[in-house]
C-alpha cells in the first residue's frame, strides 16, 4: 500500500512536484503522510497524521528544494499518527518506504544491542537504522544498500536519503512497486508511472533486489552486488487515463459511467473480425483444468468466469482468494492452466502466489489492467483489460473489464469444443457490439437508485441472495456496499440461507436479490418468500418480467432481456449504484473509504 515520491531535479521545484504526486498516489494509502527535502545541505522533514490537503498546511512553500522524497502511508505497523508517519530518519539516513520488514522484530534488537533507540512503532524505522549503522560502519551508501538487501526480509520499495549526498536520491526494491522515471530536467522514483505523468511518460522499471542511484542529470541501475545494469526506456501509453473526475463528484461515479466504453474497449481487440478475432485469445482447451487466482472484486470476476467456463466450455474451474492459494497443497500439472485477475497488477498476495505456480511446470495467464506492473511481468501470457486508470478504491470498471476477457474465453473455448455453434457464438458477439443500447438506459436510471437508496441508507444490515451466477454477482454488489458505506452486507447463496442464516432475518430486514436464470428463479423466489414471512423488504433485480408481478416483491430493477453472457453487466450497474448512492446518504468518504487502500501490496 503507501505511495512514494522521490525528486532530482535541475530545477528548484521538488517540493510542489512531489505534493502533486503524492496526491496521485494518495488512492494507495491516505491516513498519514510526509515530505522530505534537502534545504541547504540540510534535510527538512515535515510528516503529519492526515491527508496530502493537512501536510500542504504544514509545509513552508516559501522554501525551495531541488531534491527530495515523499509518502502517504497506509498504516501496517503502528497506528496513523505524526511519530509512526514517514519520512523516518535515523542518523544520517532519510528513507521513505513501501512494504512490511518481516524481520524487524529480530533486526531491531540487534541494532538496540549497537546503540539505537526508537521513536516509533514501526518497521520502516527499523530499516532506516541498518542502513544508518551500515552506512556508518563501510561510509558508502552503496554498500549499505547491499547490505540491506541480503539482510533485510520481507517488501521494500525505499526512497533514500544521505545527509551527506546532497544531490543524491537512492531507491531500492523487492517485492512493492517502484519506477523510475526521466523528464528533461528531472528524474524521479515513483509507486507508479501516473505520480509522474505530468512531467514524463518515459520510465524504467526496478526490478527486485535492484537499486538506483539519481541524481539531477543521472541515473544508473544497479543489481544486489553492485553490477552495474542496463535498462529498457519503457513508454506510458497515456492515451487512456482519466486522470481527473471532469464534472463527476467523485471518481467512483465517473468510473461506473465510463463502463460502456471501457468494457467495449476491452472486447473490441477480440471482436472487431467476428471468429477471426476472437481466435486471437489463448486456447484454454488444451487444458483440463483451470486454477482463478485473485482477490476481492477481482476474485468476484473469477467467479463469473468460471460459472461461464464451466457451463458453455464445460472446463472445470476452481476459483482461488490469492491469500489462502499461495499457502494451500497445489494440484498443478502442464494440463492446468492458472489465471491470476488483477486490476492493479501489484496485490501482494496475487503476486506471492503467482511467484509460487512459477516454480512449478504450468501455465499462467495474466488478466491486467496495468500495463507493466510486477504480475504482468512474470506470467507467461497477458490479456490487458482497457479499463483506463482506475482511481477509486471501489473497483466497478475493473470488475466489468475482467469479467469481459472471462466471458471472451469461454465463448471461444464453448465454439473450440463445438459446444456452442457458429451462428450462436456470432449472436453473442453481435450483442456484445450493442452491450451499450442496454448499459446507457441502466446508468440512467438515477432518480430510481436514489429513491431505494433512500428507503436502505439508514439500516443496519442488508442482505444480499442468489444463486448461480446471481450469487456470484451478488458478492460483488455486497462488497461494494460494505466497502464504501460501512452497512454490513450478508450475501448468501439463497438456498443456503435456512441452515442458519435466515435467524437474522427479521421485521425490516432488507433483501437485495437477482433472478435472472429462468431455471433457478422459481428456487429463488422461494427463498425470498421465506425472508418475507419474516419480515423482510425485497429488492429484486430481474430481465423476468412475470417476477416483477409478484405482490410480495416490494421493488424491482428491471433489465433487457438478453443472452446471459450480457447478464453480468447488467446486474452489476444497480447493484454499483446502490452501494454509492446509499454512502453518499451516509455521508461517507466514497473514493477513499476508511482503512482501505487501492493497491493492497503488503500481506
Ligand atoms: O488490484 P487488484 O485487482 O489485484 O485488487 C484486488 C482487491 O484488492 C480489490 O479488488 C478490492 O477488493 C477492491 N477495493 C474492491 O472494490
Amino acid at each position: 500500500m503507501c505511495g512514494i515520491i522521490g525528486v532530482a531535479s535541475k530545477k528548484e521545484q521538488a517540493i510542489p512536484m512531489i505534493l502533486q504526486g503524492l496526491k496521485t498516489l494518495e488512492y494507495r494509502g491516505y491516513d498519514s503522510s510526509g515530505i522530505a527535502y534537502f534545504k541547504e545541505n540540510q534535510i527538512v522533514i515535515t510528516k503529519t497524521k492526515g491527508r496530502i490537503s493537512d501536510l500542504e498546511q504544514q509545509i513552508n512553500f516559501k522554501e525551495t528544494s531541488s531534491l527530495g522524497i515523499g509518502h502517504t502511508r497506509w498504516a501496517t505497523h503502528g497506528e496513523a499518527n505524526q511519530v509512526n508517519a514517514h519520512p523516518h530518519q535515523v542518523g544520517k539516513i532519510t528513507i521513505v518506504h513501501n512494504g512490511i520488514i518481516e524481520n524487524y522484530q529480530e533486526l531491531k534488537a540487534k541494532l538496540q544491542e549497537n546503540g539505537y533507540s526508537f521513536l516509533s512503532s514501526t518497521d520502516t524505522e527499523v530499516a532506516c537504522a541498518l542502513l544508518d549503522f551500515y552506512y556508518e560502519k563501510t561510509n558508502s551508501v552503496t554498500q549499505a544498500i547491499q547490505a540491506f538487501i541480503h539482510e533485510a526480509k520481507g517488501s521494500y520499495a525505499i526512497g533514500l536519503l544521505c545527509q551527506e549526498e546532497p544531490d543524491t536520491l537512492y531507491a531500492i526494491k523487492k517485492d512493492s512497486p517502484l519506477i523510475v522515471a526521466a523528464s528533461n530536467d528531472t528524474n524521479f522514483i515513483a509507486s507508479d508511472i501516473p505520480a509522474v505523468l505530468e512531467y514524463t511518460s518515459s520510465y524504467y522499471v526496478l526490478e527486485d533486489e535492484e537499486y538506483a542511484i539519481l541524481t539531477k542529470d543521472h541515473i544508473t541501475f544497479y543489481d544486489k552486488g553492485g553490477k552495474v545494469l542496463t535498462k529498457e526506456e519503457k513508454h506510458y501509453d497515456a492515451s487512456l487515463e482519466s486522470p481527473n473526475k471532469g464534472s463527476y463528484p467523485h471518481y467512483m461515479i465517473k468510473e461506473m459511467m465510463e463502463q460502456p466504453d471501457t468494457i467495449w474497449k476491452t472486447m473490441q481487440p477480440f471482436l472487431e473480425n467476428g471468429l477471426a478475432s476472437l481466435a486471437k485469445l489463448p486456447d484454454l482447451t488444451k487444458y483440463d483444468r483451470i486454477d482463478i487466482v485473485a482477490c476481492g472484486t477481482a476474485w468476484h470476476a473469477g467467479l463469473v468466469g468460471k460459472y461461464f467456463l464451466e457451463e458453455y466450455a464445460a472446463i472445470p474451474v476452481d476459483v482461488c482468494l490469492a491469500s489462502e492459494y499461495r499457502y494451500k497443497r497445489l494440484f498443478l500439472s502442464p494440463k492446468v492452466l492458472v489465471i491470476f485477475i488483477s486490476q492493479s497488477g501489484e496485490t501482494a498476495d496475487t503476486l506471492a502466489a503467482l511467484k509460487r505456480v512459477k516454480e512449478e511446470a504450468c501455465h499462467t495467464l495474466g488478466i491486467i489492467n496495468v500495463k507493466d506492473s510486477s504480475i504482468a511481468r512474470v506470467v507467461d501470457q497477458v490479456i490487458y483489460t482497457k479499463a483506463g486508470c482506475e482511481i477509486a478504491v471501489a473497483s466497478t470498471k475493473a470488475f466489468t473489464a475482467q469479467v469481459a476477457i472471462l466471458l471472451l474465453l469461454a465463448l471461444q473455448a464453448a465454439y473450440q469444443k463445438n459446444l456452442m455453434e457458429e451462428k450462436q457464438v456470432l449472436a453473442v458477439i453481435e450483442e456484445f457490439k450493442h452491450l451499450k443500447d442496454h448499459l446507457t438506459p441502466l446508468l440512467a436510471k438515477r432518480s430510481e437508485y436514489q429513491k431505494i437508496a433512500k428507503e436502505l441508507y439508514k439500516q443496519e444490515d442488508i442482505f444480499y441472495l442468489g444463486r448461480g451466477l446471481d450469487y456470484d454477482l451478488m458478492m460483488e454488489g455486497a462488497l461494494k456496499l460494505k466497502e464504501i458505506s460501512y452497512i454490513p452486507s450478508v450475501c448468501y447463496a439463497a438456498g443456503e440461507l435456512k441452515h442458519g442464516t435466515i435467524s437474522l432475518v427479521q421485521e425490516e430486514t432488507r433483501v437485495i436479490a437477482s433472478c435472472t436464470n429462468p431455471l433457478l428463479d422459481p428456487k429463488t423466489m422461494s427463498n425470498l418468500k421465506e425472508t418475507k414471512a419474516r419480515g423482510a423488504k425485497i429488492y429484486l433485480i430481474t430481465n423476468n418480467v412475470e417476477l416483477t408481478k409478484d405482490k410480495d416483491i416490494d421493488s424491482v430493477f428491471l433489465l433487457d432481456q438478453t443472452s446471459e453472457f450480457l447478464v453480468p453487466f447488467l446486474v452489476i450497474i444497480p447493484l454499483q449504484f446502490l452501494a454509492y448512492k446509499i454512502a453518499l446518504l451516509r455521508q461517507c468518504d466514497i473514493d477513499k473509504p476508511r482503512n482501505l487502500a487501492k493497491a493492497v501490496t503488503v500481506e
